[in-house]
C-alpha cells in the first residue's frame, strides 16, 4: 500500500502533485509520504494483535530524522548499527531505552557512547566483544543487557548480498558457542545477558525460513534455561520484504503473526523485532528528471538526472523499481523496450534494461517506486553529485527535511597541503 497514485492525470504524494515539489526543489529529490510509513507501521502492530512485541525500527533503511519521529511518534524504538545512527535516533526523538545496537563490529568508541547513553540492549556477534563490552560497562560503571545474535545456518532474503543467516557469513554466533558465552557473560561485570537475537536476511519473502530461524530459537532459550540460564527477551530482527512488483505477492503478515504467537508467545518472554524495509520501501519515491534520449546500437536509452549514487540498488542488487513518468500516460500509448541509465561514468550506472514502457521524452518527470527504503540513506557523493533533497508530504502539507547537499558541503572541507 503506498499514497502515491494518479490523480487527474498527474502523480501525487497524498494531496500534492509531486511536480509542485520538483519544480520548487530541483531532481532529484526523494519524496516520504507520512501517510504510507503509518499505515505499514501499523499494519505490522495489527499481524501481531495483542502480543506485546516492540517495534525497533531499522534506521538503517530511512535514515531521515522526520522518518524517524514519525515512527517514534506512533511509539516505535530504534535498530542502530554504528554511533552515528544512534545519535540520530536520540536527536529525532527515540528515547534511549528504546534503542537496540547491532552490528558485528562495535568499535570500542562506539560501545563507550552506546553504555553512556543507557540504551535497551546490545546484540553480541564475539566473545572478543563481550569481553571488551564488559571492560567498557565497568569502567563507566554501568550493567548493560544484552543478547547474543545466533546464527541458525538459515538462509533467506532477495539477494545473496542480503542474507545473513547461513554458517559461513560473518554474522552471529553458532548454536554452541551462543551456549558457552552466555555462560562466560554470567560471569562477567558490567554486562546482563538477557536473551537472543536472530537476523537473517532481508526482503524475505517466504515466511519458512523465517519460521525455521525462530524454532531455533525457542530451542535454544528451551536448553539455555534447562541448563538454568535465565531467558527473558527475544529479538526476531528485520526481514520481511516489502512489494516492489504488484505481480509478486509480499509476506503473509498475517500468518506471519501467528507464527510468532504460535513459536515465541508461549516461551514468556518480551519480544522484539527490527523492521526496516517494510515499513519504508513503499512510503518513499526517488524523483528524476530525463537529461537527453539517445539510440545506440539498436538500444534506446533515456539518461536521467539521478544516477547509481542516489539509488544504488539496481546497480549493486539487480534490483527492481517501478518507474512511472509523472504525467500519466495515455491509456492505450505504445510501449517500447527502453534502457535506464543515469549519467555516471559507468555501464553499472543502469536502473533498468530494455523495460517495456511508455516512451519518455527529454526532460520529463518520472518517479522510482518503492525508493524509501535503502535509497538516500545508501547515497554516496560519486561523481562529486550533491546528496538528493529529501521531501516529506502529510496530507496536504509537504516539507524539505532535508535540502540538496550544496558543493561546499562536498568538497569545502578538503585541503590541499602546502608542503614547501
Ligand atoms: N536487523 C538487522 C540486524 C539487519 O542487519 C537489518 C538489515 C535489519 C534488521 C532490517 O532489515 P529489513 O527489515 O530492512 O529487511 N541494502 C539492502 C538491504 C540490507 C539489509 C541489511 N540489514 C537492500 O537495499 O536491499
Amino acid at each position: 500500500m503506498r499514497h502515491f497514485n494518479y490523480k487527474n492525470g498527474e502523480l501525487y504524494a497524498e494531496n500534492v502533485p509531486v511536480r509542485e515539489i520538483a519544480e520548487k526543489v530541483g531532481t532529484p529529490t526523494y519524496v516520504y509520504s507520512a501517510a504510507t510509513l503509518q499505515h505499514h507501521f501499523k499494519a505490522l502492530q495489527a499481524a501481531l494483535g495483542d502480543l506485546n512485541v516492540k517495534i525497533a525500527f531499522a534506521v538503517k533503511s530511512n535514515t531521515n530524522s522526520a522518518v524517524i519521529a514519525t515512527l517514534a511518534a506512533l511509539g516505535a524504538g530504534a535498530d542502530t548499527v554504528s554511533e552515528g545512527e544512534i545519535r540520530r535516533a536520540i536527536r529525532a526523538g527515540v528515547a534511549p531505552e528504546k534503542i537496540v545496537f547491532s552490528g558485528v563490529g562495535k568499535t570500542v568508541r562506539e560501545l563507550e557512547y552506546a553504555v553512556s547513553q543507557n540504551i535497551h540492549q546490545i546484540n553480541i556477534e564475539s566473545i572478543q566483544e563481550l569481553e571488551t563490552l564488559s571492560e567498557v560497562a565497568t569502567r563507566l560503571g554501568k550493567i548493560q543487557k544484552i543478547v547474543f545474535r545466533v546464527n541458525p545456518d538459515v538462509a533467506a532474503g532477495g539477494h545473496d548480498k542480503i542474507s545473513t543467516g547461513k554458517k559461513t557469513s560473518k554474522f552471529g554466533i553458532s548454536k554452541e558457542r551462543a551456549f558457552e558465552l552466555y555462560a562466560r557473560a554470567e560471569t562477567l561485570n558490567g554486562v546482563e545477558p538477557v536473551g537472543l537475537a536472530v537476523h537473517i536476511g532481508s526482503q524475505i519473502i517466504d515466511l519458512a525460513p523465517l519460521k525455521q530461524a525462530y524454532e531455533f530459537l525457542a530451542q535454544m532459550v528451551k536448553d539455555l534455561r534447562a541448563n538454568g540460564h535465565k531467558v527473558s527477551r527475544l529479538d526476531l530482527g528485520g526481514g520481511l520484504a516489502a512489494i516492489y512488483q504488484e505481480e509478486i505477492e509480499g509476506p503473509d503478515l498475517i500468518a506471519w503473526g501467528k507464527i510468532v504467537r504460535a513459536i515465541i508467545h508461549p516461551l514468556d518472554v518480551e519480544i522484539e523485532i527490527e523492521p526496516g524495509r517494510i515499513i519504508t520501501a513503499n512510503a518513499g519515491i526517488l524523483l528524476a528528471r530525463s537529461i537527453v534520449t539517445k539510440e545506440n546500437g539498436g538500444r534506446d536509452f533515456v539518461v536521467l538526472d539521478a544516477a547509481m549514487n542516489d539509488l544504488v540498488r539496481p546497480a549493486f542488487y539487480e534490483a527492481y523499481h517501478q518507474l512511472l513518468a509523472v504525467k500519466e500516460p495515455v491509456k492505450g500509448t505504445n510501449k517500447m523496450p527502453t534502457t535506464i541509465v543515469g549519467p555516471i561514468c559507468e555501464t553499472g550506472d543502469t536502473f533498468a534494461v530494455d523495460r517495456l514502457m511508455e516512451p519518455v521524452a527529454p526532460d520529463e518527470l518520472v518517479a522510482f517506486m518503492s525508493a524509501g527504503a535503502y535509497g538516500f540513506s545508501m547515497a554516496s557523493n560519486y561523481n562529486s553529485r550533491p546528496l538528493a533533497a529529501e521531501v516529506m508530504v502529510n496530507g496536504d502539507k509537504w516539507e524539505i527535511v532535508r535540502p540538496r547537499q550544496t558543493y561546499d558541503e562536498i568538497f569545502g572541507m578538503e585541503k590541499i597541503p602546502d608542503w614547501k
